[in-house]
C-alpha cells in the first residue's frame, strides 16, 4: 500500500522533506497552485512525475495577488479533496502553507516583474496581480527549491512573467510550460469554472471557438486588425464583456500587425455574468 501523502504546514517540516529526497540525490519538480484541482492541474503533475523523481505541489490561495474587490474570500478551498487527489496520482509531498507562514508579520518585499508583466493584457485589468504572483512564486521557488517547475499555458502571460523571473533571478529552476487541459467543448478548465450557472456554462466554449476561427482567418492570411474586431463583435453577440482580445507576439507578448510579425499567439479575457474567464491560443 502506498504511505499516505505527507502534508506540510511550516517551513521546517517542509525543509526536512525536501532533504530527504536530497539526500537521496532525487531531483524535484515543483507544482505550484491555489488548490480546487482539476484535470488541468493534474496533467501538470503527470508532466512533472516524468522529469523529475519527486513532485511537490503547492496548494496556497495567494493574498497577494488578488484586488481587494475580487474573490480572495469565496476561491474554493477544499484542501482535502485535493489531497486525496494528489495521493491517487503519486504525488510525494503537498506545501500547504497559511498566509501567516507565507507573509509573518513584518513581510515587505515585493516584486516588480516588467517585460511580459506590463504587455497590457493581464496587467491592464488586474495591476496587482503579476506583482502578487512573482512574488509568492519567487518565494515558492526559495522554499521548494526545485530543479524543475510546471505551469499551465492556460495562464500564458503568467507562464511567461515566471519564465522570465526565473531567468533574471538566477532562481536555477527550469520553467515548464504545458498545453492547456480543455473540456471536449472547448472549454479551457478552471477553478472558477464552478462559479458558472448552467446557462453561462452553456455559452462559455464560445471564447474557445472564437479564438479557433481568428486563429484560422489569420493562419488563412487574413489580415488580423478584421479578425480581431469580427472576433470581439462575435464575443459580444454572445454575451461576454470583453476585457481583451488580442494577437500578440507569442513569446515577447508585443501588439503584432501581420501574421509576418512572428509566432502569433492570441489572447482573451471576457466576463460572463459575474465570472471571469481567459484563454488562449497559438495561430
Ligand atoms: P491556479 O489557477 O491554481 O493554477 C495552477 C497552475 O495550473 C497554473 O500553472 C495554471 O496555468 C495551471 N492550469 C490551470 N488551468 C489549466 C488548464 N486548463 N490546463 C493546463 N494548466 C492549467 O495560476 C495559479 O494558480 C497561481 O497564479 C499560482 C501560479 C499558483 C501563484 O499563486
Amino acid at each position: 500500500m502506498k504511505a499516505i501523502l505527507p502534508v506540510t504546514r511550516t517551513l521546517k517540516a517542509l525543509d526536512g522533506a525536501v532533504a530527504r529526497f536530497r539526500a537521496k540525490r532525487e531531483t524535484v519538480a515543483l507544482v505550484p497552485t491555489m488548490g480546487a484541482l482539476h484535470a488541468g492541474h493534474l496533467a501538470l503533475v503527470r508532466l512533472a512525475r516524468k522529469k523529475a523523481d519527486r513532485v511537490v505541489v503547492s496548494i496556497f490561495v495567494n493574498p497577494a495577488q488578488f484586488a481587494p474587490h475580487e474573490d480572495f474570500a469565496s476561491y474554493p478551498r477544499r484542501l482535502s479533496a485535493d489531497v486525496g487527489v494528489l495521493g491517487r496520482e503519486g504525488v510525494d509531498l503537498v506545501w500547504a502553507p497559511d498566509t501567516a507562514v507565507m507573509y509573518p508579520q513584518g513581510f515587505s518585499t515585493r516584486i516588480a516583474p516588467e517585460g511580459p508583466a506590463l504587455a497590457g493584457l493581464e496587467d491592464a485589468f488586474r495591476p496587482h496581480f503579476f506583482g502578487g504572483v512573482a512574488t509568492v512564486v519567487a518565494k515558492l521557488f526559495g522554499q521548494v527549491r526545485p530543479d524543475i517547475a510546471v505551469f499551465g499555458q492556460k495562464d500564458y502571460q503568467q507562464l511567461k512573467v515566471v519564465t522570465r523571473l526565473a531567468a533574471d533571478l538566477d532562481l536555477r529552476v527550469k520553467v515548464i510550460g504545458l498545453p492547456t487541459v480543455r473540456e471536449k467543448d472547448g472549454l479551457a478548465l478552471s477553478s472558477r469554472n464552478l462559479y458558472l450557472s448552467a446557462e453561462e456554462r452553456v455559452r462559455a466554449p464560445a471564447l474557445h471557438r472564437v479564438l479557433e476561427t481568428c486563429a484560422e482567418r489569420i493562419a488563412a492570411g487574413r489580415p488580423i486588425k478584421g479578425v480581431m474586431a469580427s472576433g470581439l463583435t462575435a464575443l459580444t453577440r454572445d454575451g461576454f464583456a470583453v476585457d481583451y482580445l488580442e494577437a500578440r507576439h507569442a513569446e515577447t507578448l508585443a501588439p503584432v500587425k501581420s501574421a509576418k510579425d512572428g509566432p502569433i499567439r492570441l489572447l482573451v479575457a471576457a466576463r460572463l455574468g459575474a465570472t471571469r474567464l481567459i484563454d488562449n491560443l497559438a495561430v
